[in-house]
């Protein structure tokens, strides 16, 4: 598996401590930064996580600001993308049995980094149980094609 990681300032110390988290797990993991706690603007780190899952070129993404909502609404914009914000375990594991949720997003300023850890580590092994929640993802993407005017977006290079 291979993830994608990402944070604004307030949620930088967060996003690292997962960095140690995913690399001493052996888990393929790429950064895309920030790089430090100077102030910058979460929806240009949600995009850069949010399109290199989208593009396929990561499995899965996970973001981190200081209430983990900022990341989780821009990286939502962004076609194919289902992110979801959980700050306890029952969330995570159903985010993904139940939305095959790409993205998992959390709040620096709201919980801890044990929590949040154990949170990763569940919303990381569990699996979309498919069947009469396919049906429902089959409407969140009616919904995207709807509002996105009927565009199919093409994640080919130079997109
Ligand atoms: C930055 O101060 C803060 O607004 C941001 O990290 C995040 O919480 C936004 O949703």
């Amino acid at each position: 598996m291979r993830v994608a990681l990402g944070s604004d300032h307030g949620g930088f110390r967060l996003k690292e401590k997962i960095k140690e988290f995913l690399a001493e797990k052996g888990i393929e993991h790429k950064d895309f930064g920030t790089f430090g706690l100077e102030a910058v603007d979460y929806p240009d780190y949600a995009r850069a996580v949010a399109e290199a899952v989208a593009r396929g070129d990561f499995d899965r993404g996970i973001l981190c600001c200081g209430t983990g909502i900022g990341v989780c609404i821009a990286a939502n914009k962004v076609p194919g993308i289902r992110a979801a914000l959980c700050h306890d375990t029952f969330s995570a594991r159903a985010s993904r049995e139940h939305n095959d949720a790409n993205i998992l997003t959390l709040g620096e300023r709201v919980i801890g980094p044990g929590l949040a850890l154990d949170i990763v580590e569940i919303w990381l092994r569990a699996e979309f149980l498919g069947g009469r929640h396919a049906r429902r993802l089959d409407k969140i993407k009616a919904l995207e094609f709807f509002y996105y005017k009927g565009q199919h977006w093409n994640w080919g290079e130079g997109s």
